[in-house]
């Protein structure tokens, strides 16, 4: 079965336009952007800002599908709730050069970006970002949010909170156990659970105190 033509999406961001190029290879006919900052931002390179937030709510019965690319984990998923209230059709996209075994479970709203692989038995729910090379190991357990950034590694069985960012390169032990809030620096190689809010960096990984948000 084909997709659907119309896909709306929420965030005119960087990360927009990798979904909008995710939409469009992967059989989406037509990408149309919402995003606040409209009308000071009617296009987002060939694509059209259509309006805002609220008006995508009053739009949402002439798409066919709608997703949020929004990088802040918990507003991505709020505004994936508010939608879902509001009727819209959670798209998931999959790039067609990414590896999604047929006994995974990714759920609507997440992402799937170019050569990341998620393997067997992995449960992702919603509105996860799984980013340009990155891997989910067997029986991986990611819950709503969670972003795992470029090239991190999770190995068999991690467990991931919702909202936790898996920053860019990380490699995390199987088994591990990583809460809810949990930022995991660039590079970082987690061999202990995380609990709920740290932040992890390092070889192994040891708690940072949060400076700042990326
Ligand atoms: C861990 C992280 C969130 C910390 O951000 P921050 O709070 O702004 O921290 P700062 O940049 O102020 O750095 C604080 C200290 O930690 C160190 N540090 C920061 N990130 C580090 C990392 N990944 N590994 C090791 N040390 C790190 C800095 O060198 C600095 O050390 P200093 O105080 O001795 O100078 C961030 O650096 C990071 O790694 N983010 C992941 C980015 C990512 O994957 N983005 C995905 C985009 S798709």
């Amino acid at each position: 079965m084909s997709n659907p033509a119309r896909l709306a999406i929420l965030g005119a961001s960087g990360h927009g336009k990798v979904v909008a190029d995710i939409a469009l290879q992967s059989g989406w006919e037509e990408v149309c952007f919402y995003d606040d900052a409209y009308p000071g931002l009617d296009m987002v390179e060939q694509w059209p800002v259509a309006g805002t937030f609220e008006s995508l709510l009053r739009d949402l019965a002439g798409f066919d599908g709608v997703t949020v690319a929004i990088g802040n984990n918990r507003v991505r998923d709020e505004r994936l709730e508010t939608l879902l209230e509001h009727g819209g059709n959670l798209a998931t996209l999959i790039h067609p050069r990414a590896i999604v075994s047929p006994f995974a479970t990714v759920a609507p709203g997440c992402v799937v970006v170019a050569g990341a692989v998620i393997n067997a038995y992995a449960l992702v729910a919603r509105g996860c970002i799984i980013n340009t090379a990155a891997t989910v190991g067997h029986d991986c357990r990611l819950a709503c949010g969670v972003h795992v950034a470029c090239g991190a590694n999770l190995a068999g069985g991690v467990s991931v909170g919702r909202f936790t960012w898996v920053g860019v390169g990380a490699a995390v032990r199987q088994g591990m156990c990583l809460g809810e809030g949990v930022m995991i620096g660039a590079n970082a190689a987690v061999v202990r659970d995380v609990e709920d809010g740290a932040t992890m960096v390092g070889v192994p990984a040891r708690p940072m105190r949060r400076k700042s948000s990326v």
